[in-house]
């Protein structure tokens, strides 16, 4: 990627281009934005579309990841330092609000600002001023807030874990990227981007039994999962990739599936006794791992996690060799 190029967002999904189709009109506000989503959605990559499409684009743009920080530590970087504010402090020091003056400051998970350091950050933002720890002035900033959070901060203010006025201030205009699992029409995009990305001109096709169980998966960790299982395919996948390509995760998400729809399947034929649910649940399962893997054993009897001698054993017991 070249400098000063903005990283595309890939999306095929509705409820993302609309959006998108936001970004430019809350860029060029000056509301602070709090972005909320699950891990690996995509808040940093907004996070960062929002400034470079902001009349603050030409000045700087600082991160922050709130999580894990010590409260002395968050403080003096948040706000900076003066010189003898405390041992280590040989030298005074700019905070990051001073730092992104002119531009924006991205507080990421947010949610963790620990409740000492709450009311100092509610004052800064409201004022557009800090005072540096150890300091006796108060020096003004002009910066634009974007935060980001992957839990809903409501929740956390409901059960008094985090101050409602901050919760408001940050809160002016809520952003929710959607879960990967919520917009399923995305994998294959995503996939396509990231396999062109980490394999130019390669041309890996990925067969349709791979992107079924790709696009069935729930993606926990999102696009950035999804990222990652792109960058491994390019490594150790063949010119196609094939669902025995697939990490085990993704393999292993599919007899729960598959078992939902037989289980509906045999609820459905009702008067059944113990034993015969039991069999009309095994022969439904067998029936459809192979015809989700198109008739090849081998891989049936893996999505179920079978051995191919105990598959094959249960396909004669239900008269489904051929
Ligand atoms: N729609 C998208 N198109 C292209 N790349 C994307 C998209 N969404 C996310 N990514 C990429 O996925 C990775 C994870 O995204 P990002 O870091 O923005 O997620 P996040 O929501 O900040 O995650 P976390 O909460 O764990 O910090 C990044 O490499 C990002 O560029
Ligand atoms: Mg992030």
């Amino acid at each position: 990627m070249k400098p000063g190029t903005l990283p595309v967002i890939v999306t095929r999904s509705e409820r993302m281009r609309s959006l998108l189709d936001q970004l430019p009109v809350l860029a060029a506000s000056e509301g602070s934005i709090l972005l909320l989503g699950e891990t690996g959605v995509g808040k940093e990559l907004f996070a960062d579309h929002i400034h470079r499409l902001s009349p603050r684009r030409d000045g700087p743009f600082v991160k922050i990841s709130l999580s894990a920080m010590p409260h002395d530590l968050l403080e003096s970087e948040l706000f900076g330092h003066e010189r003898g504010a405390f041992t280590t402090a040989v030298q005074a020091k700019k905070g990051l609000f001073e730092l992104a003056s002119g531009g924006t400051i991205f507080l990421d998970d947010v949610d963790d600002v620990p409740p000492a350091v709450q009311p100092k950050l509610l004052r800064a933002l409201e004022a557009q001023e800090v005072m540096r720890v150890g300091g006796t002035v108060t020096i003004p900033f002009n910066t634009r807030l974007v935060s980001a959070a992957k839990v809903d901060l409501k929740q956390l203010v409901e059960r008094g874990l985090f101050r409602a006025d901050l919760y408001y201030r940050l809160h002016v205009v809520p952003v929710r990227i959607p879960p990967l699992r919520e917009r399923p029409e995305d994998v294959s995009v995503l996939l396509e981007h990231f396999l062109l990305r980490y394999a130019p001109g390669r041309e890996l096709r990925v067969n349709s039994q791979a992107a079924a169980a790709l696009s069935r998966y729930s993606w926990p960790g999102n696009v950035r999962e999804l990222r990652n299982v792109a960058h491994r395919l390019t490594l150790f996948a063949g010119k196609e990739v094939r669902l025995e390509d697939l990490p085990p995760e993704i393999l292993e998400g599919q007899p729960a599936e598959v078992l939902a729809r037989a289980c509906v399947r045999c609820i459905a034929e009702k008067n059944l006794s113990f034993n015969q649910a039991i069999d009309c649940l095994e022969e439904t399962l067998l029936k459809e791992a192979l015809r989700d893997a198109a008739g090849n054993r081998s891989q049936a009897a893996r999505v179920l996690g079978l051995s191919l001698s105990t598959f094959r054993d249960k396909l004669k017991k239900y008269g489904l060799e051929s």
